[in-house]
């Protein structure tokens, strides 16, 4: 069973009083998630995807289409107790201490009030507020904020976690940490679905993604199968070319990057390959080392927004 499937799910916002304005958010979104991966929905802003994560926990209602989250239809009770949420901009009031915050939203999720303080503890070391306990939380920073609120997302113990934007105002060690959380999280079996901007990040811990734009999912795939140009592979060499090497390989008329001791080649087809290395070899270039280049998903997102954008 999947942890999260939509089919064709669509989501116009009606927008002012009298105008009554059609705003198309998310437009017929069929997405499989997997039990215990993690999973990236990326696009720029506005693209639709905070208004995805409502849809799935009943935040907003869907104009039409369908989804399940562990087998069950959106909106059943049920569901509530196995999803773990951290919104996008979240509020907590600034009265409560890091510990009573999370002692509210463990009794929000009827957990027996023998374990809240225990429970509450435990997860504020787990985000690395273990000091910060009894501190009001209008004391807290953006980032020790965002810590809080995953903290707050983990107190029901969810088979399926829903992060919008989890690493926002979060500084490069805090945001290590979460991710080390969350690749803890999912060797435990957690299910963690995140939105995001930061594409290193994403790529980093995320096993599969989608790209959306305008409400249309755009693109979908495994980080590798996003980043692996499939045909330019970059080649080390023993020594630098010679002149008469150089010539050869130019007459191939394939595009290459020339670098010291190494070069970049984009094939049309594989079998080409065997060519550039005849001509190394047979011009007494040694080959160290072979790799299938690959892009960053952050050059990899540029490039397919500029082709959806025109
Ligand atoms: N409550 C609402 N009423 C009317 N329109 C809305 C509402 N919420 C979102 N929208 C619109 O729906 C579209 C998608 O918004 P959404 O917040 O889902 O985008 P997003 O991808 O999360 O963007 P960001 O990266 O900025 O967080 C936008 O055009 C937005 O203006
Ligand atoms: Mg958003």
């Amino acid at each position: 069973m999947e942890a999260l499937q939509t089919l064709d799910l669509t989501k116009h916002y009606r927008s002012g009083s009298f105008t009554k304005k059609n705003i198309p958010a998310l437009e017929k979104v069929s997405l499989s998630i997997e039990q215990g991966e993690i999973f990236g929905l990326l696009g720029p802003n506005g693209a639709g995807k905070t208004t995805f994560v409502k849809l799935i926990l009943s935040i907003v209602h869907p104009t039409s289409g369908s989804a399940t989250v562990l087998g069950y239809p959106l909106g059943q009770r049920k569901l509530k107790e196995y999803c773990g949420y951290l919104p996008e901009n979240h509020r907590y009031p600034a009265f409560l201490s890091a510990e009573n915050t999370l002692i509210f939203f463990g009794r929000l999720n009827g957990l027996p009030e023998s374990t809240l303080k225990e429970k509450a503890h435990a997860l504020l070391e787990t985000v690395g507020l273990k000091d910060w306990a009894k501190v009001k939380t209008k004391k807290f920073s953006k980032g020790m904020l965002q810590r809080l609120g995953l903290a707050q997302a983990l107190i029901n113990n969810p088979k399926i976690l829903f992060l919008d934007e989890p690493t926002d105002g979060v500084d490069p060690v805090g945001r290590k940490e979460i991710r080390d959380l969350l690749l803890s999280l999912k060797a435990q079996g957690t299910t963690i679905f995140l939105n995001s901007h930061l594409l290193s990040e994403v790529e980093m811990i995320c096993d599969r993604v989608a790209i959306l734009n305008k409400g249309n999912v755009v693109r979908t795939g495994t980080i590798s199968e996003l980043t692996t140009q499939k045909l330019a592979y970059h080649i080390h060499l023993s020594s630098p070319l010679t002149k008469e090497v150089r010539e050869r390989l130019d007459q191939t008329i394939l595009p290459i990057e020339y670098h010291e001791t190494s070069l970049v080649v984009t094939l049309h087809e594989k079998p080409q390959l065997n060519l550039i290395i005849d001509i190394l070899r047979s011009g007494g270039i040694g080959i160290e080392d072979m790799t299938q280049q690959k892009t960053s998903l952050e050059d990899y997102f540029i490039q397919i927004m500029k082709g959806e954008n025109g």
